[in-house]
């Protein structure tokens, strides 16, 4: 199981030290088969890595600039500069860039170019509320898989997370059966080995006791519970027992 810690606008410098927690979790038996994945602003990658050089925990970024070579392009940081700071992830398509402007079309060319630069991509697709209500869920993930992944073959780079938007920070999770059904659509959606499948969407220490229970999700992407290690390692733990 995968446990993607992703920080959002959120930390400086000092947080660094909330992480040894986390550290002596993930040389602990009690983590079990979990692999732990942060994802904090860009600023604090480097410092990360450092931090967790002795330990399997593995850094990833939220985002990326579509454009595969260095360029003119004050402010943004692309795939291969990611990869140069020892990090092995990059959060694409979330809905608060999507909401932003972020296009199918330039997710996917995102996408393809943190490919190249060889890092893992976790993909997010989610329907919003308005969606929901409008019984549009399936068409809308249909269509953000079919542009978002056009032309890239599916194979352990690919992680989609799932993230409902109205779940996104609201406390909200979608119902267990309905959750379950819409993994096994996204699984569907793929011919040959479907990517692994991620939970995103205000996943805490409570509901992680009936989200566990979907066992066809392969982890969970985790926002603000993950800027808190004691409340992060409940959830992995937790997973477990
Ligand atoms: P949340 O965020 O856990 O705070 O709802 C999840 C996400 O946006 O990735």
């Amino acid at each position: 199981m995968y446990f993607v810690a992703n920080w959002k606008m959120f930390g400086n410098y000092k947080s660094i030290n909330t992480l040894n927690k986390v550290i002596k979790f993930s040389k602990s038996k009690a983590i079990k088969k979990g692999r732990l994945i942060y994802c904090p602003p860009y600023t604090l990658i480097s410092s990360f890595f450092k931090k967790f050089e002795n330990c399997l925990i593995d850094l990833g970024a939220q985002n990326c600039h579509e454009s595969e070579d260095y360029g003119s392009h004050t402010g943004f940081i692309n795939s291969k500069m990611i990869k140069s700071t020892g990090a092995n992830y990059v959060i694409l398509g979330h809905s608060e860039n999507r909401k932003k402007g972020e296009s199918d079309q330039l997710i996917n060319t995102k996408i393809k170019n943190a490919i190249k630069a060889k890092l893992k991509v976790i993909f997010c697709i989610g329907e919003t509320l308005i969606e929901k209500k409008k019984k549009k869920t399936k068409a809308v993930l249909s269509k953000q898989i079919k542009l978002g992944l056009k032309k890239i073959k599916i194979s352990s780079n690919i992680f989609i997370a799932y993230e409902p938007v109205w779940s996104i920070g609201t406390g909200d999770i979608p119902k267990s059966i309905e959750l379950e059904k819409t993994v096994q659509f996204i699984k569907k959606k793929f011919k040959g080995k479907p990517p692994k499948i991620l939970y995103g969407g205000s996943v805490n220490t409570e509901n992680i006791k009936d989200l566990k229970k979907i066992t066809i999700l392969d982890g969970f992407l985790i926002g603000g519970a993950s800027q808190n290690s004691k409340k992060f390692i409940d959830i992995v733990k937790k997973t477990y027992n």
